[in-house]
């Protein structure tokens, strides 16, 4: 029997690629799931298919976040793991195409929406005595994105995020991970899909992704960062230590 079974799940960008695979994979564990999203006609569709329920949720709202968690236990009486997936593509770079209307939304749901859904989680995890939760950042938290700076920018500060809240939240049974996937079958890369297979990359099925987040929901990790590549088992990005201070 799967740890999830029974378990209540609530899953951020519910509607998307990511979101939806990942409430197919832990619905199919036996966990019951609160799909949320702004897309309120697909993640309505999406709870429906799991047998779960939908609230519309814009996480770049910190009431809203608020509002998202307590009805969630209101209406599952209670909640043990979280993933914190929505997000967006900036659009913009720095420069000629920079825009600030842009730029505060994307940091508003990519990373706001984050570090909000954290502290409501956090908030109600401790009530409950413990659970677990997963952030989607992405490899573009790892590494560098000429493309997208700013997408480069906010997913660095989830990484960040996750391996400075999560060991100190094992000693009261809270692990708090992000899950960093390659590109990946999803609404988000629909724009560039033909030109990145054109390119010679293989996009990673969404299920794999949803692997990821039920080991991360299932294992004892916490303040790991868990890259999904193609032809790797998802697994613990390892780290470089920064150097010490050297004697002059
Ligand atoms: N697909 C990839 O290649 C890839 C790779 C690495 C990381 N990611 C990350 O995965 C996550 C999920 O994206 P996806 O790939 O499934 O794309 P997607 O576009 O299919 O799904 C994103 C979902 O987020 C929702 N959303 C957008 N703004 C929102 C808001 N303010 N509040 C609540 N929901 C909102 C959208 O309606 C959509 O359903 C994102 O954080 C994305 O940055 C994706």
């Amino acid at each position: 029997m799967s740890e999830l079974e029974g378990k209540v799940v609530l899953i951020t960008g519910g509607a998307g690629g990511l979101g939806s695979a990942a409430a197919r994979a832990v619905a199919a564990r036996g966990a019951r799931v609160m799909v949320s999203d702004v897309d309120a006609e697909g993640g309505a569709a999406v709870a429906e298919e799991v047998g779960g329920e939908f609230l519309r949720c814009d996480v770049s709202s910190l009431e809203e976040n608020r509002a998202m968690f307590d009805a969630t236990v209101e209406t599952f009486g209670g909640l043990d793991h979280i993933y914190l997936n929505a997000g967006v593509a900036s659009g913009i770079g720095l420069g000629d195409d920079f825009d600030v209307d842009t730029y505060r939304r994307v940091m508003g749901i990519n990373l706001d929406g984050v570090v909000f859904g954290a502290h409501e989680a956090i908030r109600v995890l401790r009530e409950q005595g413990g659970g677990s939760v997963v952030a989607t950042a992405s490899l573009a938290g790892l590494t560098a994105v000429p493309y997208d700076p700013l997408y480069a920018a906010n997913k660095h500060a989830v990484v960040g995020l996750a391996r400075s809240l999560g060991p100190g939240l094992v000693n009261e049974g809270i692990r708090f991970n992000a899950i960093c996937p390659g590109f990946a079958e999803s609404g988000i890369i629909a724009p560039i899909r033909d030109a990145l297979i054109n390119s010679g990359f293989t996009i990673i099925p969404a299920e794999k992704v949803a692997a990821g987040v039920v080991a991360l929901f299932e294992g004892e990790a916490s303040g790991e960062c868990w890259f999904v590549q193609p032809g790797w088992d998802p697994q613990s990005f390892q780290f470089r230590n920064i150097p010490g201070p050297r004697a002059d």
